[in-house]
């Protein structure tokens, strides 16, 4: 904080619901702490739309205040109410209380330039230390911080919550050269934080997109040399019982959502959007994560909508609606001839459009371990390349060398996938390893019809086994029953 100075800026305020809050707020304005850094805003946003009013969520339905309720003017004044009063909503008297902490009242300044990254470190050190706080980014405001991990451990019950507009320095010129060009929101070592609320997280990708060593910006579809890392704009580490929910989250540099070394999260309602030409900008990637559950979410950007990474398991994906971009992706796995394991990912209810790919495996050559497990259940298509893919010769440059090893793609089930291809790909395309094959593929209610232009009836099918339970629209002939002799031979891998 800057030079703030008082760590007990928190608005810890209870109050029952229909108390008027701007009465409220005048009655506790002495007790505001950081004159010196609070600025009137005579700026009204008319659009604030519902948003003012936050029920705690699951912790006994507290109604809690925060500072979106009353006009600009009055909100300004932090309010600090003096130690030891923590006024209680009479009507739930045994509910644990739900603090709020205003990134105002830690000297946020919310206009759009200001550096407020002091302010959110501060409100973040005093919500993590209380039960079931919530640290709240008004929804008037829009809040530029700079790449900041929010560390646990925490206590439980913490919510992050985005109402107003939150979002990093414009690009690589303005990144801080001594901050991390990797990633910008990191939350770390947490057990039960919540990341939600109506507001938007707005990556400001678009002079990361247009590095020229980004795939497609240098001249004649080259790339050019200079420094390439961006950032992922939000990403979980090392956490358990992360749910993220309601957020729209834009114009990410690189990934949108990274979860790595998670388990037990839920993402919710969220609206994922970034350009079609962004390179890189995976809507939600999962990696040594597992059970995870993503829903009703809606995700269009320029590369993979959902990426699942090595070390994933038990994945639900459900009401997902995803493109343009390049439909959800299970891989690449086994880069480097490295050991991949990522098994029981089910993805139903999909729709998926305008979209280079559609469900996609894909393992380099080399590579050792297994997929296993997957399921895509009612997936609509429009307009999409290579609807159904399975591709074991990943490969960027084309000049990847076939191996004696692979990635097993092992009991994948496709089921009622219908809708419309890109004539310009084989809508169904198997290309399987020859040492490892694909096997126990099922097929069932497959029906895909050119979108426009003439059928594609050669599905590409390679080294795969397993069954058709159900003619394919278009036919697909090639599935082997049985189990290749070669797969006998292949070590079983160290996957669970
Ligand atoms: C790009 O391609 C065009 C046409 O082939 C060629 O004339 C031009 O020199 C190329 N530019 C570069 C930078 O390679
Ligand atoms: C697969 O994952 C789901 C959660 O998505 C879980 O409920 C189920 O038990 C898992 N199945 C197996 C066999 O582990
Ligand atoms: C998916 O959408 C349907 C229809 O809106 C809804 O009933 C169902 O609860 C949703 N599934 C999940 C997991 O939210
Ligand atoms: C992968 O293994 C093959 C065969 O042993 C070797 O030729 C190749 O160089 C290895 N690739 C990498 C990236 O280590
Ligand atoms: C790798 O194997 C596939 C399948 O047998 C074959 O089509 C392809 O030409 C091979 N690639 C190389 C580089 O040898
Ligand atoms: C084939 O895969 C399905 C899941 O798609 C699984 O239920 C079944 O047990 C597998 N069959 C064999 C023989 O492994």
């Amino acid at each position: 904080m800057g030079g703030g100075g008082g760590g007990g800026g928190a608005a810890r305020v209870g109050l029952s619901r229909l108390m008027s809050v701007a009465f409220v707020l005048l009655a506790l304005s002495g007790f505001g702490v950081h004159a010196g850094r609070s600025r009137i805003h005579k700026k009204v946003h008319g659009g604030g739309g519902g948003g003012g009013r936050h029920r705690g969520g699951g912790r006994g339905g507290t109604v809690v205040w925060s500072p979106a309720v009353p006009p600009a003017d009055e909100r300004t004044q932090p309010v600090t109410p003096p130690p030891g009063i923590v006024p209680s909503d009479p009507a739930v008297p045994a509910q644990p209380e739900q603090c709020v902490f205003d990134v105002r009242a830690f000297g946020a300044v919310g206009d759009g330039t200001t550096d407020d990254t002091e302010a959110f470190r501060a409100a973040w050190k005093a919500a993590c230390a209380v039960e079931a706080a919530v640290l709240s980014v008004p929804s008037d405001g829009t809040f530029t911080i700079t790449t900041t991990t929010f560390a646990g451990p925490c206590n439980p019950g913490l919510v992050f919550q985005v109402d107003g507009v939150l979002m990093p320095p414009d690009g690589p010129d303005c990144w801080p050269p001594s901050d991390s060009r990797r990633q910008w929101l990191v939350f770390s070592n947490l057990d039960g934080l919540t990341l939600r609320g109506t507001g938007t997280i707005e990556g400001n990708g678009e002079e990361w997109w247009n590095l020229p060593c980004k795939p497609h910006k240098g001249p004649n579809g080259s790339t050019l040399r200079g420094p390439c890392d961006s950032p992922t704009l939000i990403r979980f580490f090392m956490s358990r019982n992360l749910r993220v929910e309601g957020l729209r989250v834009e114009n990410s540099p690189e990934f949108h959502f990274r979860f790595d070394g998670c388990s037990d999260v839920r993402v919710d309602g969220l609206s994922i959007r970034s350009p079609e030409t962004s390179p890189n900008t995976d809507g939600i990637h999962v990696e040594n994560t597992e059970r995870v559950a993503i829903y009703n979410s809606k995700i269009s950007n320029g590369d993979d909508c959902i990426s699942i990474g090595t070390g994933s398991y038990d994945v639900d994906i459900q009401n997902v609606t995803c493109g343009p971009g390049h439909g959800i992706s299970i891989g690449s796995l086994g880069v480097h001839n490295s050991t991949a394991c990522v098994a029981n990912v089910t993805v139903r209810n999909a729709v998926i459009r305008n979209s280079d790919n559609g469900v996609r495996i894909k393992t380099w050559q080399g590579g050792m371990g297994a997929v296993t497990g997957i399921s895509f259940d009612t997936v609509v298509m429009e307009n999409v390349r290579n609807c159904i893919i399975i591709d074991q010769y990943y490969c960027l440059d084309k000049r990847c060398m076939n191996q004696s090893t692979a990635v097993r793609v092992a009991d994948v089930s496709y089921a009622n996938i219908r809708g419309s291809y890109d004539v310009r790909s084989a809508p169904i395309h198997f290309a399987c390893s020859d040492t490892v094959p694909c096997t126990n593929i099922t097929m069932s209610e497959v029906e895909l019809l050119p979108f426009s232009g003439e059928l594609v009836d050669d599905p590409f099918c390679w080294s795969a086994y397993g069954l058709q339970q159900t003619p394919t629209i278009p036919p697909i002939y090639c599935l082997q029953d049985g189990l290749p002799d070669a797969l006998l031979d292949n070590p079983d891998l160290r996957c669970r």
